[in-house]
C-alpha cells in the first residue's frame, strides 16, 4: 500500500507526512475527495482501499 499511496501524491508529499496524520476514516475521505480535485489520481476502489489501509495501520 506504501507503494500505491506514493505513486497517487508522487513527489507532492512526503510518505512520512501521510503516515504522520491520524485521521479517521470520514477525515480521510474528505482530505482525499480534495486531493483528487488537486490533481491526484485515485478511483473510487483505490480510495476505499487507501482509507482502510490508513485507519488500520493506527489502531
Ligand atoms: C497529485 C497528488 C496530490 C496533490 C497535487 C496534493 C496536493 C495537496 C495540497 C495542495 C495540499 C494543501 C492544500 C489542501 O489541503 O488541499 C495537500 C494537503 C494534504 N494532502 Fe495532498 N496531494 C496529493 C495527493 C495526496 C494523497 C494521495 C494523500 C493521502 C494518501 C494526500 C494527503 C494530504 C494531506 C493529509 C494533506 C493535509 C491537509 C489535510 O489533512 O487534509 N495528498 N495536498
Amino acid at each position: 500500500m506504501e507503494t500505491l499511496i506514493t505513486e497517487k501524491f508522487s513527489d507532492k508529499h512526503k510518505l512520512d507526512f501521510i503516515l504522520s496524520q491520524n485521521k479517521p476514516a470520514e477525515e480521510w475521505s474528505v482530505t482525499l475527495d480534495r486531493m483528487v480535485k488537486n490533481g491526484s489520481k485515485i478511483n473510487a476502489e483505490e480510495k476505499e482501499l487507501i482509507m482502510a489501509w490508513l485507519v488500520g495501520r493506527k489502531k
